[in-house]
């Protein structure tokens, strides 16, 4: 497709003797139609060409050549310089391109580059909750996205495999395995274990010192202790797995933080050498105050165990080393804030590469709310979330009853409207927002929801099923599409990529959920106004035509973000 912002900077660099691609990024979408398709604000200019805004915007419109096959008009408002495309030239451009493109929007401006994604990252033994959730819907969006758009995308799952913690579960499971069935219900009979072992800890400290031994123990690669904890590790996983199953999550790595327990002596050494861990009250710390950190890193506890830190800092120079990445990318909550500055900062120290230690950025996301009753189970307020999604299909599946009892397949349609509803909700609001869980708000059909856009694309596939032949994009005659409410269809549909580019460029999977909804509803307008199924066979074949290009790029977008497309609901 013709790059059109490409073309505009194109022309106001030939009219100013500045630097084309630099250009380019300031150009700017306008909200409001009326002010043509693409705008440049001249403000950005006016320090380097030390003139007033208007003023370089009529000195531009003056020099510019306008070649009206591209570019219809430029008008100059305030200090901005609007350009309208052709209309014609521009539909041209997306539904030739839809037509000969199964992956319309797919891109290779990544080619080249490396990035790891951690994301999702549950504790082994501990229940997989809605905390995870976002983590893992964000964080897998992100995965696809990248990929689409041709980076080479490592997905690891850092999964919370190390600790103490599982001295403990090993002294409980000693002592009372056989009066736990943890190979049927392994996290909540787990979680009992844990409950009961801390207690007796507590209790008496000779458990205790048993508890730390067998960690040590575990460290040592003991073969009782290595095989219990292999045993944890596997039936967690299977457990985890149901739900990545409803998600549809993929990951290419499962390396967790044990794997970087042989690996964090070489960052004690390197971290010893760079002369900045220094003892404190029996641990190793490293003082961050003068990077404007006020509380230090702590690198080894007192009683010399590691830290959650640690391991990352050996994750860092392993993923360094192994997908040499020119970004790392780290989705969890804002919780987690302190800890990755910290982190971050420390890996400064470690030799590596500058463009290690910039490619490093944490992706904070805010905290899911629940409106307390119905949803918490005997465990207090922890949601699991395989209860969750299972609770969203039901739900789902009542709807489409009520709406659509003899509607085939209603088991699977209700799956994907169910797990479409929560991933959307994720989703929807930029990321570092706090989240509220309203069952009614997720899958209202209506509303800005996953099921909304599930059922636009479900009226596109309605529409083409009404015809008797799909028209070839050789008959169209592009200048039936030259109406309003096509055209608010054909510069969506033309900014589909550019979309995908900006959520890569904020790691702010939203843009695209609000895209979508942008384009749903255009499509609503578009078929609500124009009658699509007409007498006039051109007409028709033409907005046919569309509806299908919409259709197309719904279900590739939903895709992206992880939502699968019913055809009927
Ligand atoms: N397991 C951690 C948790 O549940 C998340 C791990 C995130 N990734 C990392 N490299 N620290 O909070």
């Amino acid at each position: 497709m013709i790059d059109f912002k490409q073309e505009i900077a194109k022309k106001v660099a030939k009219a100013t003797n500045l630097e084309e691609n630099e250009l380019k990024n300031y150009i700017e979408i306008p909200k409001d139609n009326t002010n043509g398709d693409y705008a440049f604000p001249c403000f950005r200019l006016a320090k380097e060409l030390r003139k007033a805004p208007p003023v370089i915007a009529n000195e531009i419109k003056e020099k510019i050549e306008i070649d009206e096959k591209i570019i219809e008009k430029v008008e100059i408002a305030g200090g901005y310089l609007n350009f309208y495309i052709s209309k014609e030239l521009m539909t041209k451009e997306v539904l030739s391109e839809i037509a000969d493109n199964e992956n319309y929007g797919k891109s290779k401006i990544g080619e080249g580059k490396n990035i790891v994604i951690d994301y999702s990252a549950p504790n082994i033994a501990k229940p997989f909750h809605i905390g995870h959730l976002r983590s893992t819907v964000i964080g897998g969006a992100l995965y696809k996205i990248y990929k689409y758009l041709g980076y080479n995308v490592i997905g690891v799952n850092h999964l919370g495999d190390y600790g103490t913690q599982f001295g403990k579960l090993i002294e409980g499971y000693k002592l009372w395995g056989d009066e736990y069935d943890i190979e049927k219900d392994p996290i909540n009979e787990l979680t009992k274990i844990y409950i009961r072992i801390n207690q007796a800890c507590k209790e008496d400290e000779k458990v205790l010192e048993a508890c730390r031994n067998n960690f040590k123990k575990l460290e040592d690669g003991d073969k009782y202790c290595v095989e219990l904890w292999e045993k944890f590790r596997k039936l967690s996983l299977q457990e985890f797995q149901r739900v990545y199953d409803l998600l549809g999550s993929e990951f290419d790595s499962w390396n967790g933080e044990a794997f970087y327990s042989d690996k964090m002596p070489e960052v004690i050494d390197i971290l010893e050498k760079s002369g900045k861990l220094v003892e404190s009250q029996g641990a190793k710390i490293i003082d961050l105050e003068e990077e404007g950190i006020n509380t230090p890193c702590i690198i080894e506890k007192s009683n010399g165990s590691t830290t959650y830190a640690t391991r990352d800092l050996a994750a860092i120079m392993y993923r360094a080393r192994t997908y040499d990445f020119d970004k790392a990318l780290y989705v969890t909550s804002y919780e987690q804030v302190l800890h990755f500055k910290q982190v971050f900062t420390v890996a400064k120290l470690l030799g590596l590469d500058e463009k290690y230690t910039n490619g490093l950025k944490h992706i904070p996301f805010g905290m899911v709310l629940l409106k307390t009753g119905k949803m918490s189970t005997r465990e207090g307020n922890i949601i699991k979330l395989e209860e969750l999604l299972n609770e969203s299909i039901s739900r789902a599946k009542e709807i489409i009853e009520q709406k659509n009892p003899s509607l085939e397949n209603k088991e699977e349609v209700a799956k994907k409207v169910g797990i479409g509803a929560v991933i959307f909700n994720d989703l929807s609001n930029s990321r570092v927002k706090d989240e509220i869980f309203d069952w009614n708000t997720i899958l209202n059909f209506q509303g800005e929801t996953g099921p909304y856009i599930q059922y636009t694309y479900v009226r596109t596939k309605s529409v083409l099923e009404k015809v008797d032949k799909m028209p070839e994009y050789e008959e169209i005659d592009l200048k039936k599409l030259s109406d309003e409410y096509s055209q608010n269809i054909i510069k969506l549909l033309y900014n589909f990529e550019d979309t995908l580019i900006q959520v890569t460029g904020k790691e702010e999977p939203s843009i695209l959920s609000r895209y979508l909804i942008e384009l749903a509803k255009a499509f609503s307008s578009f078929y609500n106004e124009n009658k699509i199924i007409t007498e006039e066979k051109e007409v028709q074949n033409a907005r046919v035509y569309l509806t299908y290009a919409v259709g197309q790029v719904l279900k590739k977008g939903a895709n992206l973000l992880g939502i699968e497309m019913p055809n009927k609901m």
